[in-house]
């Protein structure tokens, strides 16, 4: 028999492998998701040679489609949001591995039915029973599909089997809690690979690279030489048609209980004793323990929530959120998060981490900035209108690369001085664009490595950090309280006062 499962603790963050001859069972295959990134990622990995021969595909949702239909709307997928179909052949192979299977999340016999045809395609496929199940459904259908899958003995093999599970994993820490127990009950914590596609992102996993590879970084990256951070996820789109979903969920849920909290625990955690997938996900536990709001009893001065209302964006005019298609007039949705984390351990004591993120931003821009501190006096005239002279960025998108900014003497017979950027940029360097956080997230749950996944107690203290800020913005106010800014601009000024009140300011990008 093939184990589709080699020790997780010796893989780490590699590449260059095949996975094993494997059945991916996407459930909600007729959704924008499997169409738009799981697909096209699947078809990009196996016109990279990145999969076996025998790679299969099952798609499973309510809706009564045949092989043939799904096969065309993969290839629609595929030819829309990828690189398009390239090789006819290729297409070919790749679409004879495509299946269908209808059936109902909530019906038992809905999963011997699929199970039955799953057996059959590893007698037609080769896949020896080796299977990933893909919950790419609304999160409401998470625990039942679950809990059947467990009932119907689907992932009782700990090593043939895997569960992904999408985005957002809970909507609080208890509910989060309580998924995870329902997780638990079916399968081992090794067949969980819970999804946070910022973590696909090759800048994201170059964090580690750049901190950990690097000597002279380390001795700077502490409380006596950084003054602050600021991590930035910012958004041109507003909530499009997922009013449905955002509604519920907003900036804080959206965005910040799971990217930039990944961006934040790779920023500021200890350096991992390996880069097996438990070392980093201990030392990001470990950061994520030791933080918290700046100050929970007065939540002014350590989150501040916005919601964008009508303004312009590349010269057109845009509507308000509250104008937004399946919004309501009195929404007090938060589509901009601020907040003011402090981390209580011996190498960031005192020093803020300022995170922000906001649809319909000015531009799409996610960095994660270090201020360094001044020097202790400043002798020469400087043309930099703000402190924190020095500053090292981490561009995650776009133009994703590094630069580290310093004063510099301007030519000319007097000494001022003038910052300027020793700039490294990905594209140049290596030729080569970032390939997508799809690509590399699914490749990495077909080979076992879940080391870019989020582990069941990272995801759970990630909800607990945020925890005092959802619980007040959760309860029913007064759409006049919640703070706006005028779509294409940056944040509302209560954000501003949360800076300003340190004698800080936000970066302007
Ligand atoms: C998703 C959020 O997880 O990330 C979206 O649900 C957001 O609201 C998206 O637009 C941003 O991802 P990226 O990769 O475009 O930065």
């Amino acid at each position: 028999m093939v184990a589709l499962l080699e020790n997780p603790l010796r893989v780490g963050l590699r590449q260059e492998r095949t996975p094993e001859p494997l059945i991916m069972v996407i459930f909600g295959a007729s959704g924008d998701l499997t169409q738009r990134k799981l697909v096209p990622a699947i078809y990009h990995l196996k016109q990279d040679r990145r999969l076996p021969p025998e790679i299969t595909i099952v798609g499973v949702a309510r809706r009564d489609w045949s092989h043939d239909y799904f096969r065309e709307q993969m290839r629609e997928g595929i030819e829309q949001f990828s690189d398009g179909i390239g090789s006819e052949e290729l297409w070919q192979d790749f679409a004879d591995g495509l299946f269908y299977c209808s059936g109902d999340m909530d019906n038992p016999e809905s999963y011997q039915k699929l199970k039955a045809f799953l057996a059959e395609l590893d007698g037609k496929r080769g896949t020896f029973g080796n299977r990933v199940f893909y919950l790419a459904v609304a999160p409401n259908f998470f625990p039942e599909a679950i809990r059947q899958l467990g009932a119907a003995r689907m992932l009782e093999d700990p090593i043939k089997t895997r569960l992904v599970i999408e985005k957002p994993f809970g909507r609080d820490l208890a509910s989060a809690q309580k998924l995870n127990r329902v997780v638990q009950q079916v399968c081992n914590e090794r067949q969980v690979y819970r999804i946070d596609h910022y973590l696909g992102k090759e800048t994201v996993q170059n964090l580690l690279v750049f901190r950990f590879a690097n000597a002279i970084f380390e001795p700077l990256w502490n409380r006596q030489f950084v003054d602050h951070v600021q991590i930035t996820v910012a958004e041109t789109v507003g909530v499009e048609d997922r009013a449905g979903y955002y509604e519920s969920a907003g900036a804080l849920r959206d965005m910040v209980q799971n990217h930039l909290m990944q961006l934040f625990c790779l920023t500021a955690m200890e350096a991992p004793i390996s880069l097996d997938a438990d070392s980093i996900r201990t030392e990001k536990v470990k950061v994520l323990q030791a933080t918290h709001l700046a100050d929970i009893r007065n939540l002014d001065v350590s989150a501040v929530r916005g919601q964008y209302a009508a303004g312009w964006m590349k010269g057109n005019p845009v509507p308000g959120y509250r104008a937004e298609k399946g919004v309501g007039p009195g929404s007090t949705t938060a589509t901009y998060v601020a907040l003011k984390l402090l981390v209580d351990n011996w190498r960031w004591q005192g020093v803020p981490f300022y995170l922000r993120t906001g649809k319909r931003m000015p531009k799409k821009v996610s960095e994660i900035a270090i201020q360094f501190r001044d020097v202790p006096l400043l002798i020469f005239q400087s043309a930099a209108q703000q402190a924190n002279r020095n500053v090292l960025v981490m561009r995650i998108q776009p133009n994703e690369g590094i630069s580290l900014r310093f004063e510099a003497k301007m030519p000319g017979p007097d000494i001022r001085t003038r910052s300027v950027d020793m700039d490294f940029n990905f594209g140049s360097s290596f030729g080569m664009a970032a390939s997508d956080a799809y690509d590399r997230l699914l490749l990495d749950c077909m080979l076992g490595d879940p080391t870019l996944f989020t582990r069941a107690d990272e995801v759970e203290e990630a909800w607990r950090v945020v925890t005092p800020a959802m619980s007040v913005w959760d309860a029913p106010a007064d759409p006049a309280s919640v703070p706006l800014y005028e779509a294409g601009t940056w944040e509302p000024a209560e954000a501003e006062h949360l800076m300003n009140r340190d004698g800080r300011r936000w970066r302007r990008l």
